[in-house]
């Protein structure tokens, strides 16, 4: 599939994300380093460029870096400079202080201020300049998540020979909480520049539907709309994970030595409980760790049989209510160990670390019971990495039903994760349960995470965005 690298004239895929797949950090002799960026947009898509060897233009992670092109795995990539004042207005402000807890059910305060809605525009359009730069002629130009909201539109206005699709890789919210939002019709009609709009679920495509109609004037037939003279179709396209490359990492001999040497260093407990997640308030990192205190308090499981470890990445540090969060965190995670820990032999192991891929794999086959209750969240692939990890079959997964996973993993045990009863009444079954039952459960989900990986997600999309040529061709015979 090495289509896509046009002769000389720009890229014909080109992914426009806010971040690249790799926080670059120049070095004092003028090379550059490359890390994995954080969050599951980069897990998701980064086999997926690297394969089909596209353009990716993104922000390198870093504030006032400024970066030439470069390569790296496969991918073409085109640094955004962002200044300092940008990161704290467009970035820590808008998108992940207005949107971010709107977008997920308001479960934390949405600020809104203006000069975070001009620093959004300007920074928009930086990203849609860009694009327009790197398209090959009738190129397909992908862009991703709720920071670009407004670029499909302003990339329409500069080059009208590119098809562009967008997908919301965070939940999109009902009509009466995204009503709240200031700017609502703008960032509506950003989104309708694209031919294709694309959701983790049907849900979100039929509020944004609504949506277009109520604030836009745009006219509806079932999920395709009419705006300004054109065609836009939105649909539900749930995301994956690279399942077989997943899968093929845990088999491996050096995974499966790592898993057994960490469950010893653990003192080998009869189960060990794992959460991994970035630390955000959306996780619900404190559902689960209330639940495990509470039932160590009644003595079942005792903390002799069953070890918590929660791995958590750092994540959008300088927010306030990160900050809160990070504390409350780390408060119960000190509360639970002083109650319950014994020298050497802590009941939570809390690690605010990002992890090498191959570390995680090894967390993950050694885990007997996976916890995963956000209290939103838009698809959740750490809960898929799990199960396309036990390769050996074995394994429980809690999953919170307020994930887009839930829809999909039917087999896993389902929780309510503000049912503090129902979170200890489903991590005592998980402790609890039968080998033959958590692998017959088990078997069902692997079914669906192999079958479904992130290669189908994106032939789907793009086959789709490449079929709104047609709704175009129809829109014209009428
Ligand atoms: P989000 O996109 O909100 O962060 P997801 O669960 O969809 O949530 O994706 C998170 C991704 O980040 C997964 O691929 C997961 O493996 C990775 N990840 C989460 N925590 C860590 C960690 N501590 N170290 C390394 N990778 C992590
Ligand atoms: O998947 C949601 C998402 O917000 C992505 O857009 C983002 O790349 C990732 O999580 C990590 O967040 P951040 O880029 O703010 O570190």
């Amino acid at each position: 599939q090495d289509e896509q690298r046009s002769g000389g004239g720009g890229s014909s895929l080109v992914v426009v994300a806010n971040r690249l797949p790799f926080d670059l950090e120049q070095l004092p002799d003028g090379s550059t380093r490359a890390r994995p960026a954080p969050g599951g947009l980069v897990t998701a898509l980064a086999p997926i460029l690297s394969r089909r060897r596209g353009a990716w233009i993104g922000w390198p992670g870093q504030p006032d870096v400024e970066l030439e092109p470069t390569q790296n795995d496969g991918i073409d990539l085109h640094p955004v400079t962002l200044s300092a004042d940008e990161v704290a207005d467009y970035y820590e402000g808008f998108s992940n202080d207005s949107l971010w807890p709107l977008y997920h059910d308001a479960v934390a305060e949405s600020q809104f201020r203006r000069e975070w809605w001009d620093a959004y525009q300007k920074v928009n359009r930086r990203f849609a300049e860009r694009a327009a730069e790197v398209a090959a002629p009738g190129a397909t130009v992908w862009v991703h998540d709720y920071q670009l909201q407004l670029v499909p539109a302003m990339l329409r206005a500069m080059r009208e020979d590119v098809r562009i699709g967008f997908f919301l890789h965070i939940p999109f919210p009902p009509v009466e909480l995204f009503s709240r939002l200031p700017w609502r019709s703008q960032i509506i009609t950003g989104m309708l520049g694209a031919d294709l709009v694309g959701f983790h679920l049907p849900g979100g495509a039929r509020n944004f539907v609504r949506l277009a109609t109520r604030l836009t004037g745009a006219t509806s037939s079932g999920s395709v709309l009419h705006h300004q003279g054109r065609t836009i179709k939105a649909g539900a396209f749930p995301i994956s994970i690279d399942s077989a490359g997943q899968s093929a990492l845990a088999a491996t001999p050096e995974v499966h030595e790592q898993a057994r040497q960490l469950r010893s260093d653990l003192g080998n407990p009869d189960k060990i409980i794992l959460g991994v997640d970035r630390l955000d308030y959306t996780k619900g990192i404190d559902v689960r760790l209330q639940a495990f205190g509470e039932l160590l308090a009644e003595g079942d499981p005792s903390v002799e049989n069953a070890v918590m470890v929660q791995i958590a990445t750092p994540s959008r540090e300088r927010l306030e209510s990160y900050i809160r969060m990070r504390e409350d965190i780390e408060r119960r995670v000190g509360a639970i160990n002083g109650d319950f820990g014994r020298i050497g032999f802590p009941a939570v192991h809390y690690m605010h670390q990002s992890l090498p891929r191959e570390d995680l794999a090894a967390f993950y086959v050694a885990a007997d019971v996976m916890t995963v209750t956000p209290l939103r969240d838009g698809m959740n692939l750490v809960a898929k990495e799990y199960v396309a990890c036990r390769v050996d079959g074995g394994g429980v997964l809690l999953l919170s039903e307020f994930t887009g996973a839930a829809r999909e993993l039917r087999t896993s045990l389902l929780v309510n994760p503000y049912d503090t009863d129902g979170v200890k009444e489903g991590l005592r079954r998980a402790l609890s349960m039968s080998n033959v039952e958590a692998r017959r459960r088990m078997r069902t989900m692997r079914r669906q995470v192999l079958t479904h990986d992130v290669d189908r997600w994106a032939a789907a999309f793009l086959s789709a965005l490449e079929g709104t040529r047609d709704l175009v061709a129809e829109a014209a015979a009428r």
